[in-house]
């Protein structure tokens, strides 16, 4: 999907034209991978837009930095009040937000102590990421995600994209819209981008973070409005063989939302339909964060710009 320019980027503290937030080729980043970032969207609600689970993005970028050594210099508030600024200067919405910590440009060489913590903001229009109204036919990858102690998992980190890379390519070229990795001991882990849930008998199953997943914002979204509507929820380890199996798997993530899985490597998962419980966990998503039904999770933070398409759900 091109990326549809706006005309503002929120750079250390200021709003700065679309076209002149550059780095340069020398900066760390480039070489070295150094930056952990953000994936946010902000939905069109009936009156006005509102971001989804705000703060959470922005901790959990805070998060990332911390387990990188990368003070930035900005707090919570402060880096929220930036993505609000950001969107209401480009009158964009509905939108997805991408907030970006990186190691600019300063010294060559690994060691990133000398190379400045440059902190930008963009947003821009974006829509579905697995499009399908079916459900998505995926695979199970070759390669296994992060093992352990090599690269943090917890940390979204753009390095860690280069995993993401193989998998989603991998599954492109085979003809599946996106692949399941497994972890370092087969046992699953997640999409390239998105979260993995299972439904089986009834009982919503996702595999537990130490299984190298991201710590899920959707994730959590769906674990707390699942838990609501009085399902059980397990976080445990999950066999390969038990996604072939199971009655209902649903990917999450702020770009994918919920979406559902119509088959992996070629086996129709149930009844090859989006499932009961999937349908009803996503009514629940939107509803929330379309301004729908009440924002009964205090998940909503609204911009003051009046959406350009109209709520859908
Ligand atoms: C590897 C990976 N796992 C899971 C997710 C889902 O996380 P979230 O729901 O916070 O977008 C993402 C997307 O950010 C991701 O890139």
């Amino acid at each position: 999907m091109p990326i549809q320019a706006t005309s503002k980027i929120w750079h250390n503290g200021a709003l700065i034209p679309w076209e002149q937030a550059t780095i340069h080729v020398m900066s760390h980043v480039i070489h070295y991978g150094s930056s952990v970032f953000e994936g946010i969207r902000c939905y069109a609600q009936p009156h006005g837009s509102a971001v989804f689970r705000l703060p959470e993005h922005m901790q959990r970028l805070l998060d990332s930095a911390k387990i990188y050594r990368m003070d930035i210099p900005f707090t919570l508030e402060e880096l929220c009040a930036g993505v609000v600024d950001v969107i209401e200067a480009n009158d964009v919405a509905p939108c997805y937000i991408r907030p970006i910590v990186l190691r600019g440009y300063g010294e060559i060489g690994v060691s990133p102590k000398g190379s400045p913590i440059e902190v930008y903001i963009a947003n821009f229009p974006w829509g579905k990421y697995i499009a399908s109204h079916g459900g998505a036919d995926v695979c199970v990858s070759s390669w296994n995600r992060l093992a352990p102690n090599t690269m943090p998992a917890l940390a979204k980190a753009g390095a860690n994209y280069m995993n993401s890379q193989l998998i989603r390519m991998e599954a492109e070229i085979n003809g599946y819209q996106e692949g399941i990795a497994l972890d370092v001991n087969g046992l699953v882990s997640e999409g390239s981008g998105e979260n993995i849930f299972i439904v089986r008998n009834g009982v919503l199953f996702t595999p537990p973070l130490a299984n190298s997943a991201l710590s899920g914002i959707t994730r959590d979204s769906v674990l707390t409005i699942a838990r609501h509507l009085g399902f059980s929820v397990i976080e445990q380890a999950i066999p390969r063989e038990l996604l072939y199996i199971a009655d209902e798997v649903f990917f999450t993530g702020t770009a994918a939302e919920v979406s559902p899985i119509r088959s992996i490597d070629r086996i129709v998962i149930g009844d090859g339909k989006p499932g009961e419980v999937t349908k009803h966990i996503g009514d629940e998503f939107f509803g929330i964060a379309n301004g729908l039904k009440p924002d009964r999770f205090g998940w909503l933070t609204p911009v003051k710009v009046n959406a350009t398409e109209p709520v859908t759900v």
